[in-house]
């Protein structure tokens, strides 16, 4: 391998996508790749295209991730979120590549009273969260050189977001309904990038020893959590000027006051313990890593 890898990135327009391609582009040969240039619905598409990049490293940022519209899609959700990490990780196990792919809090029910380890038992509460299970299944069975990062909540400037949302609801309205018995870790992009990208570094310079120590599944979000209501009352609170300095009253409501299609579980938050102890990385608490993104939105408006 060169001195710089070769990174092929899925879902390039995506949150989590756009921060990869921002973090990695100084270190590696990009393969930038968007739902036109790799449909991760079609796996033939998916060989070819893996076949002529040859990449060191694939980073799958793409995904169904219309969580209530998946109820009534399942068949996409699942080519997309099931089956597609399986082919990416066959395709990866014939080169020997290293496959980063991305997992979701919803494949947990809840239920627990604590922090979910990784190994906890998964019970998906909808068709979003048992399509993201079954890709994780798949890579796990075809083995290889993987890890899985299972975050929660994310957000980033751009793209389609919980604080954006609050951000225009907020500027339109005096007072909002927000859930506040979920509770989880608001994660941003950039946070999950910058752990990717120095998980990613020390495992092709060995630094994190050989495939055995290090391939598996890890909860990867920021520190901290809080309910929904609780993060809508931040961002409001610490991003006065978004608002034109208007008022608006954030009333918390239960979960069974704002039936959606998709049942989402209470309990989201994710123990980042063997994260810290296998890599050594921590990402930033949630209300840090949200000045950031807030920051960045304003800068935007200027
Ligand atoms: N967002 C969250 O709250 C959250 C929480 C936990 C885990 N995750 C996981 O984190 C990862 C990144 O999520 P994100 O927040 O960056 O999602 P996102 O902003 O919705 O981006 C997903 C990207 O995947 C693309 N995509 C959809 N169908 C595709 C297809 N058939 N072929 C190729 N690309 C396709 C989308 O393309 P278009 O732009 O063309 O639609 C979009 O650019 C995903 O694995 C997601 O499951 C997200």
């Amino acid at each position: 391998m060169s001195s710089r890898p070769r990174v092929l990135v899925t879902g390039v327009d995506g949150q989590v996508g756009r921060a990869l391609l921002s973090l990695f582009a100084n270190t590696s040969e990009l393969i930038s790749c968007n739902r036109q240039t790799l449909d991760l619905s079609n796996p033939s598409q998916i060989r070819t295209r893996l076949r002529e990049a040859k990449p060191d490293v694939i980073l799958n940022a793409g995904a169904y991730t219309a969580v209530d519209r998946a109820e009534s899609e399942r068949d996409l959700a699942m080519a997309i979120n099931g089956q597609a990490p399986g082919v990416l990780a066959e395709e990866a196990k014939r080169t020997g590549a290293l496959l980063v792919h991305y997992s979701t809090d919803y494949v947990f029910d809840g239920s627990k009273n604590g922090p979910w380890i990784e190994d906890d038992g998964k019970n998906p509460l909808s068709v979003y969260g048992a399509s993201k299970l079954a890709g994780e299944d798949a890579i796990r069975s075809v083995g290889g050189r993987h890890v899985i990062f299972r975050t929660s909540w994310v957000y980033a400037p751009e793209g389609k977001n919980f604080v954006l949302t609050m951000l225009r609801l907020g500027r339109e309205r005096d007072s909002l309904n927000v859930v506040d018995d979920q509770i989880g870790a608001p994660t941003t992009a950039a946070e999950l990038a910058r752990a990717t990208h120095e998980i990613t570094a020390g495992i092709l310079t060995g630094n994190f020893g050989s495939e055995s120590d290090w391939a598996g599944t890890y909860h990867t979000t920021c520190s901290g959590s809080v309910s929904w209501c609780g993060f809508a009352r931040a961002i409001f609170e610490r991003a006065p000027q978004l608002l034109d300095h208007k008022k608006t009253a954030v009333n918390p409501i239960k979960t069974s006051e704002y039936p959606t299609p998709a049942k989402r579980p209470l309990n989201s938050v994710l123990s980042n313990e063997k994260l810290q102890q296998r890599f050594g990385v921590k990402l930033a608490i949630w209300q840090s890593a949200l000045d950031e993104v807030l920051a960045e939105i304003a800068k935007s408006r200027q």
